[in-house]
């Protein structure tokens, strides 16, 4: 008996096509990790940048270590007050960015120079070892617990024979404090990077929250061009103050990262990942105070620009709903390899569910 033209077509349907569209059903699903939709294309990094001490002027590197901690020198000094010894922020003294830290690789130097106050071209200025010895550390520090936010530390608190004419910059008594990126006393991530959230415990130095933060030039790109209409504005990436800078996609598909590859070319099958691979953990978008209002090379604070233009469209995260999100903040693997300009970074893996716990 024939089979009519329409049985026919089932058997094809059920025999060939029906396997094929499972097949490809499954692996979409897969590849788009469901509802946070498909993994974005390869980018490349852009600038890296070192903040050696906390609030003040950044620094831009051909290239820099991954420290589980961070990038090395990232945030690894502080100015605190005196005598209790809690961190001072560039939210309330804009002028900290006049503070320029500079590394000299050759003699593994941090200089510190400031404008002196009063005066036109005079500078304050000293010069400590960038990676100090314990012994250095034992002649030249004490001991101290330093505050950050919530949250206090161990660290060494340089003598005043080196940093006293800084004194006169901030127009009070302040000090320096120095934390390692491996110490017995380290300072535990807290927020999103909790260890019962993140997986495993891990460390910073003196960032707000979080080791690393990556943002992409597609976000200010798309930033600038409303500020652009707004006030006739265009600003620098460092006034988010990020230290890894990419390429990036579409604007603000940082948003949905959750893990991040950094290897030094496309492609590389997981098998053939050596030591030169980083990868880091997204923990969370970061929330924004008014800093970027203020222009890290002159201190000057804008009235209304960048907050008035991120407050209308990007409060996206509903952990903390009344301030806007720039960049995303990441806890490294750590190897400890090199990162550089032009390396490659891969989204391996997006989610729909990031939300921000406030605190430290
Ligand atoms: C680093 O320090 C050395 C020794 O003081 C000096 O000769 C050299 O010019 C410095 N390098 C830079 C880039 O400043
Ligand atoms: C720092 O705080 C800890 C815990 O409160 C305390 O045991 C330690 O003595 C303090 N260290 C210094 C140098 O004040």
């Amino acid at each position: 008996m024939a089979l009519s033209a329409t049985s026919q077509s089932a058997i094809i349907v059920s025999a060939f096509l029906l396997p094929i569209l499972t097949y490809v059903y499954y692996t979409r699903n897969f590849n788009s990790q469901s509802a946070a939709g498909a993994l974005p294309p390869p980018t490349e990094i852009t600038k890296l940048f070192i903040y050696p001490i906390k609030s003040c002027h950044g620094i831009s590197v051909p290239s820099a270590r991954l420290l589980p901690t961070g990038l090395d020198l990232d945030r690894t000094w502080m100015w605190v007050t005196y005598p209790d010894y809690k961190f001072l922020t560039i939210r309330n003294l804009a002028k900290m960015t006049l503070i320029r830290p500079d590394y000299n690789a050759s003699t593994d130097t941090l200089t510190v120079t400031a404008p002196a106050p009063n005066s036109i071209d005079a500078k304050l200025q000293f010069s400590v070892p960038a990676h100090p010895s314990l012994s250095w550390l034992e002649e030249n520090t004490e001991v101290v617990n330093a505050t950050v936010w919530s949250s206090t530390t161990k660290a060494y608190c340089y003598s005043t024979k080196l940093t006293g004419g800084f004194n006169d910059f901030f127009g009070k008594e302040v000090r320096l404090v120095y934390k390692p990126p491996f110490s017995d006393e380290p300072r535990k991530l807290g927020s999103n990077g909790a260890k019962d959230l993140l997986g495993r415990d891990a460390n910073t130095l003196f960032p707000d929250m979080m080791p690393v933060l990556v943002g992409t030039e597609k976000s200010i790109g798309e930033l600038n061009e409303r500020l652009k209409k707004a006030e006739d504005l265009s600003i620098d990436v460092r006034r988010f103050r990020p230290n890894i800078l990419v390429k990036g996609d579409k604007p603000w598909d940082e948003d949905r990262w959750k893990t991040l590859r950094i290897s030094p070319q496309a492609g590389r099958k997981w098998w053939k990942l050596g030591t030169d691979c980083e990868v880091l953990d997204v923990t969370q978008r970061c929330a924004r105070c008014h800093v970027p209002n203020v222009d890290p090379e002159t201190a000057e604070e804008h009235k209304r620009q960048p907050w008035d233009t991120l407050m209308k469209y990007r409060r996206v995260d509903e952990g903390i709903k009344f301030k806007p999100c720039f960049g995303m903040l990441c806890v490294p693997r750590g190897h400890g390899s090199m990162l550089s300009v032009g390396m490659v970074m891969q989204v391996t893996k997006v989610t729909d569910n990031h939300k921000y716990i406030p605190g430290f």
